[in-house]
Order: structure tokens, then C-alpha cells, then sequence
């Protein structure tokens, strides 16, 4: 493959983070000339999906084609970095691939553009905005970059902090694009295309042949003579099957250099456009016509148009072909549908030719209706429109996500009037092929364009649609719905049409806008980069692909792959185990079982490698050892395990309960009598809460390479990690060897969010048993699949809440019962249970409050910890509580909260005094800075106008508790050397994972010895400089590691004031001469800290060394017909108190903000019912893309009292923004409220997270939800009692 080869020359900038064309980490630019046009075309693809004999004649730019810190630097990696576009820096080059291609063929893009081209681009650290801030930087109108942009709402108001900075980079000082700098397309390639290779190419590979020929008879032939063999062009569907279902095809026919299908041609009725034409190229062809032809005969390329700009990501587009798209008939297709209503159809070769219709039957995959296996599709014949046509799409996001459902449409009236002459319909999404509701249209003829018609359409469609209960895919009601949805909508746009009303629903354009701001103290010198806006260490080569992660360590010497066998049954006995025919695979070197650890095989409860047992799908029983990946793979495959299954299994919290399945004892805080106060309010409410789960989706997936030494059992581990001790000790005890024989190091990793802290130590421990039974290097990487499959995820919640309150909202009572799913073995869950209740009343004041928690032992992979901490999950409940007292007194939600705010000085429910001061300035500064109660009128009055949209606004208070609640935690060590030219080597017990701790720590650095940052260097975090250190989370890592790097620094400081004081002028390189004079010129900086404690008994402790308060407002937009939502508008301000990096700290909040919104509104984890985890890829999990950032995004850091404890009174910020993404959940619950008040339905519904489209569209419910309650599936067969999915 194109992966393989980039690191055979090792390149390694090209990033892999999903292998399935779905993360945009692995985006290179292809140029290719024309064959026809002449010119050179330069376009973006997913290189996972690019077969490397595809390439053939095309030019390849990776990202270090672009620029480099050796040579140049292209002003857009300068751009990424400088404005902070990046944080762990994995997605960075995939990132500057895309930018970069856009402006080879845009130099002065629009945003619109730009949007579109970095659609398919996934980041999970940073939220986006400033990726978008520095692409924004070469369009030609930019708005909202330097931080004072106009406000698009009326009565809007920009608030003042005092002495504010609002500007993260300097706009000036970057390079401008010079276009006529970039790479030549290489002459030799030029002059292969002006004498084009006619001859056939065949490659062949170890199980595979590809055969390029060079003219179309050539193709004819040889699909005449290998019928079976597949035409490949995109490889966007054979690819994705050939990995995922292992379908393997011998013979590959590729014809990319066949000009006959690229042709197109125009007619006085139509447009024929050939079958290799990529779909980014159809778009183009389309748009032209458009603009050429009247309206009204261009609806279907218009509709076609319109589903063009969503189907996929730009990269997808510019690789598949119009052919692959059509020929591939997945039933969600987006054209497919559409093309059927519009009458294409395909024209065919063989010996002769012959043209049949993109029909219903075709699209059945009917014999009759379809190509023989000699016949190539040659080209598309799409006719002008006669009629009306529309289409209509709703997935789990906005861009770069398949169809849950979608649909084409038409209709033609008789001359003059609104009787229906023509009507066709066809769903995608909904069956197991595209689906055309011909039944139901022909039933419809002759009927006028009205209600009642409507009527008898929605129910004809549900019933000649059917899906039945147990569809692939799942959400039958929500599918269900759409159909009649969908057709609603059509309904209504005809009738305008009809009425010759203005268009009704826009297509709107996001125009991004930010605003961030913070204080600095003016009485700072200039030189000291504290509380400045430093761009991160590793920003320059995150962006030109030189940053090293794990994987991109050269080979090492007999190095090794290993590969993880894991558990395909939820609870079961291993009876036997069949590796004879994997062992026979050649390139197998050995499988490491249970039997080759020599130490001991991770605890009783929590083992390794599973031995006789095993307790979810995916628990890691073996693992192959093979001379490549690809090889170990292939051995997985052969091995036979045959299990007994064992009862009960348990998947969800419900049947946990149900059995009396815990991991550990309840946990408990009270306050007050609450038995007694129920007895005196005037209203009690009872509800239930259901948080789902969330895959960490770090970039960079787990991996790990260990390394024996020959001397003294020595190894050398390199591992992305947040807990490097944690690494060392389990491999030490795994292999019964001393922890000082085990370096662990880790130079960067990309993106952790908690789910590197415990895992890694479990791969590194197997890949280390792997080494030291070869004696050889293993490397271990996991694909995302495995990844999902293995790791576990943030603990799915269920929480059920009585309150008790007085009519003006003031709550008197609340008892919080919360349930976790904690998976099957204990892992974090105790402590995230504790978290959770410690954390539960969040900002409010409750006199008498009981808050229980459990967490449940289920046969589901651990999960583990995650940002928050059990935080954002059992916050939910509380704020669902509130949302509903305010329902029930008839007050606004916002009235609610800042009723039962703390006020004053107090004591939370485990009795640590806080002064809520700061928290009631970050409220009222957001609600100022947000404009909220202006625009929560606007809001109001948008609902009173529009009965299928509706808005909500939300704000949301937040008190987030920092640190461990253990002593031992709060420590750190820092080592610090002077070199004798005066350079200094900082190391400290933190891990970079993206949050730029180590530009922060250098910022310390640089203030305590008073010398400029480029004097500091920070190399990798070592178990051998810095020993025995804590995990890197609880967004204590700057805190702790800071104080003991200024310990260090004023250790040496020390040292050398004697000499500074004999030459006060001298500089600093003349002052480390001090070696000379027998001074130490290295210490060790040690940071003894907080002592936190907790007693469960009394209930009481000094948890937590400090507070974060923070506020957030968000409004958002829904689209009652389908469950569309759209971010129109967030403000956060979060107390940062002095921000030790203030770019960086917005980086934070923004990112998790974003994480959270993704957690609260798009990710699901869906299992099979035998406890199979579905969601394993992109594809299936939506995290949220560029297009789901508010489209105006507002940070303020406020300047707020010092905190004693920390270093310089910053504050750690890594974790609490994630929750304040619920602003846009509530804001959502609040735009459904208001649509179900208007439908007088009641108001209080279950609170599920995520809203999803899903979700939202079926609490919104209408006369088209019930249809579908009241048309009945068809009775589902015996031999499928249960449900596609269930959830956790
Ligand atoms: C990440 C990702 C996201 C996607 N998102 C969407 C989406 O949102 N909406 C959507 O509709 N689709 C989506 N797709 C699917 C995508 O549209 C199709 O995979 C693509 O159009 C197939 O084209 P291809 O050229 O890559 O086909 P290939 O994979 O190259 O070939 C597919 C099949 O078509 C046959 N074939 C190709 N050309 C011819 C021909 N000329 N004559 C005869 N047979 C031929 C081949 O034999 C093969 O069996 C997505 C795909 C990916 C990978
Ligand atoms: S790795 Fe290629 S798109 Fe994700
Ligand atoms: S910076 Fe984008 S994934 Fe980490």
C-alpha cells in the first residue's frame, strides 16, 4: 500500500489514525495531468485508500514536500502553528495537506471553501476554531480574526475585563503565499503523459495482480476475460470491504488511464458523464451546467448538487468515481436515489454496447436489470428536468457522515394546475438497498397537491417502506419517521413552489467567528512569556510532520510486529485453542500466552492475557508475533478458539442492578434531613437521566516498542503514555524483573484524554513478555478497530433524582442516585464513582441533599478514565433536575440555577470551604458577555414565528474541582541541568500529550532563571531523569510539574548568586562558567503537595486543592422535522486566574468544550446484542467535525484572585470545559421544550445524552412520530427476537 511505501522511505510525516478514509490524518496531495484538458490537477486524498499501483504516472506531495525547520517553512504550516492550530499535532500534517491542496488550486479561498476542504479532517484536541482562524488567514475577506469581530445578533454587547489582550498571533508577521514558490509538476511525468504508455501493466504483488491496461479495447478484453475481477477506480468501497470483510479479489482491473470514461458531453437534453470522472469532478461539471441552464431543467443536477457537497470529505470525492458510486449500490448511496428519480441511465460496453435504466431493479441488483459481468459502465446520461425534483439527507452530523436516511424526489403537475400528472420517490438508508416507493406514486396520480393527499402519502409510504424491527443500522422509528418527514418537507417546498413563494429553507453558510480574551499584567517585562500567548514547543514540527510519535522510530534491528488476539464472546470458558494452521503462516514467529509471563499476569481480577476465562468481547486472551503486521494479522485470522458460554451475561446498567452486579461498595454523601424536608416543599419531581458512554478517540492510537538490551535484562520501552511509572512498574512485575533495569520514554503523545493512563501499561507489559521470550524488538500497534474494541471508554451513567422545591424554584431537597457502568474488571470505577458524588452539586447551594453512586460489574470492556472524570456524566443529572423544577414553576431554567447558586462563603456537601466569589463573576460576565437575556427574547420571538424550527439557549454554571483526592498524587520532580555554554536541558515528571505542558514549563523556566526560552530545551519525559512519577491527568500536570520546575531553577538560582553578585552585568553564559568554580550546575526540583484527603465515613475531606468556575451560554437551532441541529452561537468565560499561557488555556477549554459537545450531542457507542461493539471506526462514531463548531465562538478568561497554590496562581483547565458543552445539550432540550409546549405535549421527557438527530426529532413529536407508532412494524420472525443494537 501507499502507508507501506511512505514508510519504506520514511516518510513519516503522513499520519494513520483510522485506515478507512474517514479521519483525513493520512491526506497527501495528488497531481495528475489531464490527458484531455492538458492541465495538471492537483487534488487531496486519503492515502490509506490509495493503492500505491494506483499511482502510476501521478505526481505524490507529502507534507514534507510542503516545507521543513531544515529548509523552509510554508506559510501554511507557519499559519497551523503559529495561531495555535495545534495541540497533540497528530492530525496537524493531515491538517496542512488539505490547506495546502486547497490553496495549490484557490490561492485566496473563500471560507466556504476552505470549510469544505477541511471537512474530512478529524481533530480531537483542539476544537478546531483555531485551525479555522489560520486557514482564514489567506482568504480574501477574513473576518473575526483579530478578536474584535461584528457581532451578528442585535443588542449584542462586548463586555470589558480591564486590561484585556484579544489578539493569539500576530496576523503581520507571517510570510506571505507566494504561488509561484511551489514544487514544478515533475517534467519527467510531463513528458510520460505527452507520449502516453499505451501497453498493459500488470504488478503483482504477493496475493494480488493489478492490471492497468492502456487502452479501452484493452479493458474490454480483459474483462471479457476475468469477469470476476473488479474494475478498480476510487478503491473507496473495494477498499473499506477488502479490510473490513476480508474479501479478497486476485485480479484487479484498474482503468485510470482509459480517457473513454472520462469524457463528457453536452446535449440539448442532457449531460453524459463518463464513469471514471471522480465525484469532485462531477460536482464541478454540474455546477457548470447549472449556471448555464434555466432553473427548471436543472433540478436534478441541482439535487444532485446539493447531496454532492455532503456526501463524504473532499478527499473521498476527489478519489471516487461516478462508476464506483453507482456500481457499489450501498443503500445509504447519496446519488443513487437521486439519479433514479431524475431517469439516468448507464450506458454499458462490451463487445457492443447498450444502455439500461438507473432503475429500481438495478438498484435491487436484479439480474435483468443489471450489467453482465464482461460489461463496463462507460458512461452516465443524467436528462435535464422537466419537473420539480429535491432531495433530502439527515445524518448524525453535518459533514463527512453517512446517511442515516435519505431520500430523492419529483413531481410533475398537469399543465395549470396542482393535480399530480408524475410522482416518483426513492429512500436510501432504509433497506438493504435503495428503495423506490413506486407503489405508493402510482396510487397517488391524479391527486391535487394537498393535505389530504399528504395524508394518504405518509401512510401509503410507511407502509410499502417497511422496516422491520431488527434492520441493520438500528433506529427504525427515527428512519421510519423520516420517510414521512422527508415527504412532508417535499410537500411543503411544492406548495411554495406552487404558491410561487420565496424559497423556504436556506442553505446556510457558516461564517466562524471568535472573539477570545485575557489579562495581562502590564508592570511584566517583556522578555518573561509568562501569561503570554507562546505558541507550542512542538507547534513548527507538528505541522511540517517532523514531530517523532511512537511509531515513527525507525525500525530497530530484528525488530518484530505483534498483533492481539481477543475474546469474540461476552463471558465464556475457553475449551480449546487451535494455532496449528496460524503457526504455519509464513513470517509467524511465535504467540505469547498467559504460560510465557514469568512474573505475575496483572491481578486476580484484571488479568493480562485471559487464562481460561473470559469476560467481554475483546479482552486480550493472546497475541501473535509475526516478522510484519500484515503477516500477524493473517495468523489471527487462523486461529480457532471454541468457548462455552457461562451465564448471566450482562451488558447494561439496568440488568446490573437487576442482579446485583457491583465492582465495589456505594458511595455516599449527605447533608441535612432530607426525609424531612421532602415533608415541607410545595412540589417533589422524580426523573431519570441517561449519560451514554464515549470512546476517548485519541488521534494516535495505542502503541508501544520495546527494546531488550543484551546486558543485565535491561529494556527500553517508548510508549504513548500518560503514566510512564505505570509502564515501568507493570512490566517490571510482569516480568519479575527490578524497575531499574526499564527505561520508559515518552517524547510526545497524540492525544490521551485519560485513556492513556492504565492501558498502555497493559500493552507494554505484553509486548515486553513478547520481547524477552523472542529476544527480539516488538512493536505494538493497534489499528482503530482494536483500539475501540479493547480500550473502554468514559462509564455510560444512570441516574434517577427526587427533588423537592418550593414554588419560586428555591430546591430544598435532592436525592441523586447514580449507577455507572464500569465494564468488567474495576480499573478506575471506584474512583470515578467517588468523583462523581464529590462532584455532583456542581455551583448549587442545597441545604439537604443525598447523593448515592455504584458503579456496575458488566461484561463489557473496562471502562476507564476520562476527561472530567465521571464529572460531565453525574453533572448532567444535576442539571437535568434543575431544568425540570424550572418546567414545572414556570420559570426560565437560568432563574432556577441562580436561585440556588452558592452566594457566599460556604462548605460544599463534604464540608471544604470555597468562596464562591469567582464562580458568580463568570455567571454574570456570561450572561453580560453573551447578551442572554436580549437574545433569550429573540429566541422567544424566532419560536413564535416557526413551528418546524426551533431555537433554545442554555447557560450553564460550572464549579470543577481540580486534583486527585490523594495525597500521594500531588507531588512532582523536576531535573534541570546548566550545560556549560549555557544551554539548558529541563526535565520534569509530566508527559506532553498535546495540552503543551512543556512550553509551559519552559515558560517557568525562562521567567525563574531570567533568560530567553530558545536557551531551554525540553527533550522526552524519562523514567530515568525524572523516577516515580504520577500520572499525567486530573489537569493538575502544569501545577505540580511548574513548582517543581521553579524549585529547581531557584535551587540553581541559589547556586549561582554568589557569582552574579561578584559580576551583576556579566550575561548568563558568563555566569555558568560557575562549573569552573566546583558548583553543581543540575538539580532536582521537588514540588510537595497539596494534602488532599476524604473520609467517606463522616463524609467529609479536603479533596481538592482548588476550584476552576466557569460559565457557558450556547444556542443552537433544530430542525423538528428531522433532528438537524445547528451551533449558532457559544460564550464561554472560565476563570483561569493567572494563565500561565493564555493561547494554550483557550486551546484547552475550546477543546474540551468541543469534546464535550460531542459527548452530549453526536457520540454513540452501539454493541450488538451478543455485547459486540459496533462503533470501531469514524464511520460509526461521530466525533464532532469543523462544521459542528458554533459558528460564532466566544472565550474569556477572567481575570480572577490568586491561588496560593499553584504555580503563578494559574489554574489547571485541561478538564472542566468538557462540560461545559452541555450548554449546547440544554440549549437543544430547551428548543425541544418549546416545539413540544407549542404541540402541547408534556414537557418533561426522558433526558437521554446524547441528543442526537436521532433523539431529537423523535421528542419532537408530531402527527408524523405518531404515524409511526400507529402504522405497525411487521411482526418480527421468531428467529430474530432482539434488536439490531443495544446501548450501554
Ligand atoms: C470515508 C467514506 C465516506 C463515505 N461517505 C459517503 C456518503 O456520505 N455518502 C455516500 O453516498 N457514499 C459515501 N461513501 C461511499 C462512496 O461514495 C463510494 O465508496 C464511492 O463512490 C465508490 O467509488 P470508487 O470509485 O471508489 O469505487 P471502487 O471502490 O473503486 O469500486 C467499487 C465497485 O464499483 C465497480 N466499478 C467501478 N467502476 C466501474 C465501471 N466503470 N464499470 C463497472 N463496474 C465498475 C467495481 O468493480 C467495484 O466493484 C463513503 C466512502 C468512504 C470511504
Ligand atoms: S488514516 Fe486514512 S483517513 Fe484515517
Ligand atoms: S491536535 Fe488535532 S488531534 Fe491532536
Amino acid at each position: 500500500s501507499t502507508k507501506e511505501t511512505f514508510l519504506t522511505m520514511r516518510l513519516t510525516g503522513t499520519k494513520y489514525a483510522c485506515g478507512r478514509g474517514g479521519c483525513g490524518a493520512c491526506t497527501v496531495m495528488v497531481s495528475k495531468r489531464d490527458p484531455t484538458s492538458q492541465e495538471i490537477r492537483h487534488f487531496s486524498v486519503t492515502t490509506c485508500l490509495v493503492p500505491i499501483c494506483s499511482l502510476y504516472g501521478a505526481a505524490v506531495t507529502t507534507v514534507e514536500g510542503v516545507g521543513s525547520m531544515k529548509t523552509r517553512l510554508h506559510p501554511v504550516q507557519e499559519r497551523i502553528a503559529k495561531s495555535h492550530g495545534t495541540q497533540c499535532g497528530f492530525c496537524t500534517p493531515g491538517m496542512v495537506m488539505s490547506m495546502y491542496t486547497l490553496l495549490r488550486n484557490h490561492p485566496q479561498p473563500s471560507e466556504e471553501q476552505l470549510l469544505e476542504a477541511l471537512g474530512g479532517n478529524l481533530c480531537r484536541c483542539t476544537g478546531y476554531r483555531p485551525i479555522l482562524a489560520s486557514g482564514k488567514t489567506f482568504c480574501l475577506v477574513s473576518r473575526g480574526l483579530r478578536g474584535h469581530p461584528q457581532s451578528k445578533n442585535d443588542g449584542d454587547r462586548r463586555s470589558s475585563l480591564g486590561t484585556q489582550e484579544s489578539q493569539l498571533f500576530v496576523k503581520e508577521e507571517f510570510q506571505p503565499l507566494d504561488p509561484t514558490q511551489e514544487l514544478i509538476f515533475p517534467p519527467e511525468l510531463l513528458r510520460m503523459t505527452e507520449n502516453p504508455e499505451k501497453r498493459t501493466l500488470t504488478f503483482h504483488g504477493e496475493r494480488v495482480t493489478w492490471i492497468s491496461p492502456g487502452t479501452f479495447k484493452d479493458l474490454l478484453e480483459l474483462k471479457a476475460k476475468h469477469p470476476e475481477a473488479p474494475l478498480i477506480l476510487g478503491n473507496t468501497s473495494l477498499g473499506p470491504a477488502m479490510r473490513s470483510k476480508g474479501c479478497l479479489h486476485p485480479i484487479l482491473l484498474s482503468p485510470a488511464r482509459i480517457s473513454e470514461l472520462n469524457v463528457v458531453s453536452k446535449t440539448n437534453d442532457g449531460l453524459t458523464i463518463g464513469a471514471g470522472c471522480s465525484l469532485a469532478q462531477v460536482k464541478d461539471i454540474l455546477a457548470e451546467r447549472v449556471s448555464e441552464l434555466p432553473e427548471e431543467k436543472t433540478q436534478t443536477y441541482r439535487a444532485l448538487l446539493k447531496h454532492l457537497k455532503s456526501l463524504a470529505s473532499q478527499q473521498i470525492r476527489n478519489m471516487a468515481s461516478l462508476g464506483g458510486h453507482i456500481i457499489s449500490r450501498h443503500s445509504y448511496s447519496d446519488l443513487n436515489p437521486i439519479l433514479a428519480v431524475g431517469n439516468a441511465t448507464l450506458n454499458l460496453t462490451s463487445e457492443g454496447t447498450r444502455r439500461i435504466p438507473l432503475s429500481e431493479h438495478f438498484l435491487a441488483g436484479l439480474a435483468s436489470a443489471d450489467l453482465k459481468p464482461e460489461e463496463i459502465l462507460e458512461s452516465v446520461y443524467i436528462p435535464h428536468s422537466q419537473k420539480l425534483a429535491l432531495t433530502f439527507r439527515q445524518a448524525q452530523c453535518q459533514q463527512n457522515a453517512l446517511p442515516d436516511v435519505n431520500a430523492g424526489m419529483r413531481v410533475l403537475f398537469k399543465e395549470g394546475t396542482d393535480i399530480i400528472e408524475d410522482l416518483s420517490i426513492t429512500y436510501g438508508g432504509v433497506g438493504a438497498a435503495t428503495v423506490s416507493a413506486h407503489k405508493s406514486c402510482q396510487q397517488l396520480l391524479g391527486r391535487q397537491w394537498d393535505e389530504l393527499m399528504l395524508d394518504e402519502a405518509c401512510r401509503r409510504l410507511l407502509d410499502e417502506v417497511s422496516l422491520p424491527g431488527w434492520a441493520p443500522g438500528g433506529r427504525v422509528e427515527f428512519k421510519r419517521t423520516l420517510v414521512v418527514s422527508f415527504f412532508f418537507k417535499f410537500y411543503l417546498q411544492v406548495l411554495q413552489e406552487l404558491k410561487k413563494l420565496i424559497k423556504p429553507f436556506p442553505v446556510p453558510v457558516s461564517a466562524l467567528a471568535f472573539m477570545g480574551s485575557w489579562h495581562v499584567d502590564s508592570h511584566q517585562p517583556l522578555q518573561d512569556p509568562v501569561g503570554r500567548p507562546v505558541m507550542h514547543l512542538s507547534g513548527l514540527k507538528h505541522a511540517t510532520g517532523e514531530a517523532e510519535f511512537c511509531d515513527d522510530i525507525p525500525m530497530v534491528d530484528k525488530e518484530l510486529c505483534m498483533a492481539l488476539v481477543t475474546s469474540t464472546r461476552a463471558y465464556a470458558k475457553i475449551i480449546s485453542i487451535d494455532l496449528s494452521e496460524a503457526l504455519e503462516i509464513p513470517g509467524v514467529v511465535d504467540v505469547i500466552t498467559a504460560k510465557d509471563i514469568p512474573g505475575t499476569n496483572g491481578t486476580e481480577d484484571d488479568k493480562l492475557l485471559a487464562v481460561d476465562e473470559v469476560l467481554c468481547v475483546g479482552q486480550i486472551i493472546f497475541a501473535v508475533v509475526a516478522e510484519t503486521d500484515v503477516q500477524a494479522k493473517r495468523a489471527i485470522e487462523k486461529i480457532k478458539i471454541t468457548y462455552e458460554e457461562l451465564e448471566p451475561i450482562i451488558f447494561t446498567i439496568k440488568d446490573a442492578i437487576k442482579h446485583n452486579s457491583f465492582l465495589c461498595p456505594e458511595k455516599k454523601l449527605e447533608q441535612g434531613n432530607i426525609e424531612e424536608a421532602f415533608e415541607k416543599v410545595d412540589q417533589i419531581v422524580e426523573g431519570e437521566v441517561h449519560v451514554g458512554g464515549q470512546e476517548h478517540f485519541y488521534m494516535e492510537t495505542q502503541r508501544v516498542l520495546v527494546i531488550p538490551k543484551t546486558e543485565d535484562k535491561e529494556l527500553d520501552i517508548y510508549v504513548s503514555t500518560q503514566d510512564p511509572a505505570h509502564v515501568q512498574k507493570t512490566v517490571s512485575s510482569t516480568l519479575n524483573i527490578p524497575i531499574n533495569r526499564i527505561t520508559c520514554h515518552v517524547k510526545r503523545v497524540g492525544g490521551g484524554f485519560g485513556g492513556k493512563i492504565g492501558r498502555p501499561a497493559v500493552f507494554g507489559a505484553i509486548a515486553a513478555v513478547g520481547a524477552l521470550k523472542t529476544g527480539h524488538p516488538i512493536r505494538l500497534v493497534l489499528d482503530r478497530e482494536d483500539d475501540m474494541l479493547i480500550t473502554g471508554g468514559r462509564h455510560p451513567l444512570f441516574g434517577k433524582y427526587k427533588v423537592g422545591f418550593m414554588n419560586n424554584g428555591r430546591i430544598k431537597a435532592l436525592d441523586i442516585e447514580c449507577f455507572i457502568n464500569g465494564g468488567c474488571t474495576l480499573d478506575d470505577s471506584e474512583l470515578v464513582t467517588e468523583f462523581l458524588i464529590l462532584k455532583l452539586e456542581n455551583a448549587y447551594k442545597i441545604r439537604n441533599l443525598r447523593f448515592r453512586g455504584r458503579a456496575c460489574l458488566t461484561n463489557l470492556p473496562s471502562n476507564t478514565a476520562f476527561r472530567g472524570f465521571g464529572f460531565p456524566q453525574g453533572t448532567l443529572v444535576t442539571e437535568s433536575c434543575i431544568t425540570a423544577v424550572a418546567a414545572k414553576c414556570g420559570l426560565p431554567p437560568e432563574k432556577v440555577r441562580e436561585k440556588n447558586m452558592y452566594r457566599t462563603v460556604d462548605k460544599t456537601i463534604y464540608k471544604q470551604a470555597f468562596n464562591p466569589e469567582s464562580l458568580i463573576r463568570c455567571w454574570n460576565e456570561c450572561l453580560d458577555a453573551s447578551s442572554f437575556h436580549n437574545r433569550r427574547k429573540q429566541v422567544e420571538e424566532f419560536n413564535k414565528k416557526n413551528y418546524w424550527k426551533k431555537r433554545g439557549i442554555a447557560v450553564i454554571p460550572m464549579k470543577f474541582s481540580v486534583g486527585f483526592a490523594a495525597t500521594s498524587y500531588h507531588q512532582a520532580a523536576a531535573l534541570v541541568h546548566i550545560y556549560t555554554d549555557g544551554s539548558v536541558l529541563v526535565t520534569h515528571g509530566g508527559n506532553e500529550l498535546g495540552q503543551g505542558i512543556h512550553t509551559k514549563m519552559l515558560q517557568v523556566a525562562s521567567r525563574e532563571l531570567k533568560i530567553p526560552m530558545s536557551h531551554l530545551h525540553i527533550c522526552e519525559t524519562s523514567t530515568a531523569m525524572v523516577p516515580n512519577t504520577i500520572a499525567t491527568a486530573a489537569s493538575v500536570g502544569a501545577d505540580i510539574n511548574g513548582k517543581a520546575v521553579q524549585n529547581a531553577c531557584q535551587i540553581l538560582l541559589k547556586r549561582l548568586e554568589p557569582i552574579i553578585k561578584k559580576n551583576p552585568e556579566g550575561t548568563w553564559e558568563e555566569w555558568v562558567t560557575a562549573f569552573e568554580q566546583r558548583i553543581s550546575l543540575s538539580a532536582t526540583g521537588y514540588f510537595r503537595g497539596y494534602k488532599a484527603f476524604m473520609d467517606w465515613e463522616k463524609g467529609e475531606g479536603d479533596p481538592f486543592p482548588y476550584y476552576v468556575y466557569g460559565a457557558a451560554c450556547s444556542e443552537v437551532e433544530i430542525d423538528c422535522l428531522t433532528g438537524a441541529h445547528k451551533k449558532i452561537r457559544t460564550d464561554i468565560v472560565m476563570d483561569a486566574c493567572c494563565s500561565l499561557n493564555p493561547a494554550i488555556d483557550i486551546g484547552q477549554i475550546e477543546g474540551a468544550f468541543i469534546q464535550g459537545m460531542g459527548l452530549y450531542t453526536t457520540e454513540e457507542l452501539k454493541y450488538s446484542p451478543e455485547g459486540v461493539l459496533y462503533s470501531r471506526g469514524p464511520d460509526e462514531y461521530k466525533i464532532p467535525t469543523i462544521s459542528d463548531v458554533p459558528e460564532e465562538f466566544n472565550v474569556s478568561l477572567l481575570p480572577s484572585s490568586q491561588t496560593p497554590l499553584t504555580i503563578y496562581s494559574s489554574k489547571g483547565l485541561g478538564e472542566s470545559g468538557m462540560f461545559l458543552g452541555s450548554s449546547v445539550f440544554f440549549a437543544i432540550t430547551d428548543a425541544v421544550a418549546a416545539a413540544r409546549k407549542e404541540r402541547d405535549i408534556a414537557e418533561d421527557f426522558t433526558v437521554k445524552s446524547p441528543a442526537t438527530p436521532e433523539w431529537v426529532r423523535m421528542a419532537c413529536a408530531d402527527r408524523f412520530t405518531e404515524m409511526v407508532y400507529i402504522c405497525p412494524l411487521p411482526l418480527e420472525p421468531p428467529s430474530h427476537p432482539t434488536p439490531w443494537a443495544i446501548f450501554k
